[in-house]
């Protein structure tokens, strides 16, 4: 998914590959067939039910409730929908104040449209917090929808498990991150890179050869592709 901007070079701030790349389409998610399917079933009838997306890091999670969410509510997106990521407090008060508020706020949508919370990594949530999630969840549940990103179902509530359709990630292979690394690579034009994790500086000339030469190191394939697109002020680039 190039950006039509993308074959120009940037001008002005840049935005970080990591952004610049993410799929805005749920269709555009690579890796995870069944995963992506059910969500694109949700997508076009609407009634999206309460969610919680688990899986590796870095897998399309938060990527995955950010598109659905701009796919069933659109303009609507900014009034809609409230994103909590781990950054943000997401203790019990917040879940008692902003979060019902959020739930109680009267937004006019389409029918089959439902207002979303987003909770990003839903599992670093007291149980407390989650306890007041589940009764905000269930009072609402009219008007309001959550979508919960995990790395590891079991740690949220079982109330909240019950209340959910749980969709998991799996690690995507080295071929489909690869795949991906070459969109990017196309896009931007790049022709001889450096890829750097904690350990090693490898140069490859040639796409192929990273190909092979990172399957090797298949383990870190992914921290590396993740440094690759998060980091890109190597001075290597040609
Ligand atoms: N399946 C995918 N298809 C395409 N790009 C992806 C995919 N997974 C991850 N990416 C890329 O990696 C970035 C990080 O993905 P994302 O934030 O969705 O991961 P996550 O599963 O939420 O991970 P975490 O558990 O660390 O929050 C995205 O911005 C995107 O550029
Ligand atoms: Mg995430």
């Amino acid at each position: 998914m190039a950006s039509s901007s993308s074959s120009a070079p940037a001008v002005g701030p840049e935005i970080p590959w990591v952004e610049k790349f993410r799929p805005t389409k749920v269709a555009d998610i690579v890796g995870n067939e069944d995963a992506v399917a059910r969500l694109q079933v949700i997508a076009r009838d609407g009634n999206m039910p309460n969610l919680i997306l688990a899986g590796p890091p870095g897998t399309g999670k938060t990527t995955s409730i950010l598109a659905l969410a701009h796919e069933l509510l659109g303009p609507n997106y900014r009034e809609a929908v409230l994103e909590l990521n781990a950054s943000d407090d997401r203790g019990i008060d917040v879940v008692r104040n902003k979060i019902k508020m959020f739930a109680q706020k009267k937004v006019t949508l389409p029918p089959g449209r439902h207002k979303i919370i987003i909770l990003d990594e839903a599992d670093s949530m007291t149980s407390g917090a989650q306890q007041a999630l589940r009764r905000t969840m269930e009072i609402y549940s009219n008007s309001t929808r959550f979508a919960l990103a995990c790395n590891t179902s079991s740690k949220i509530i079982e109330p909240i498990q019950s209340r959910c359709a749980l969709v998991r990630f799996a690690r995507l292979s080295d071929q489909e991150i690869l795949g991906r690394l070459m969109v990017v690579v196309a896009a931007e034009k790049v022709h001889t890179f450096s890829v750097c994790d904690k350990y090693a500086v490898l140069n490859y000339t040639l796409l192929e050869q990273l190909s092979s030469k990172l399957s090797v190191k298949s383990v870190n394939v992914l921290n590396v592709v993740t440094f690759l697109i998060s980091e890109m002020h190597f001075p290597a680039f040609i």
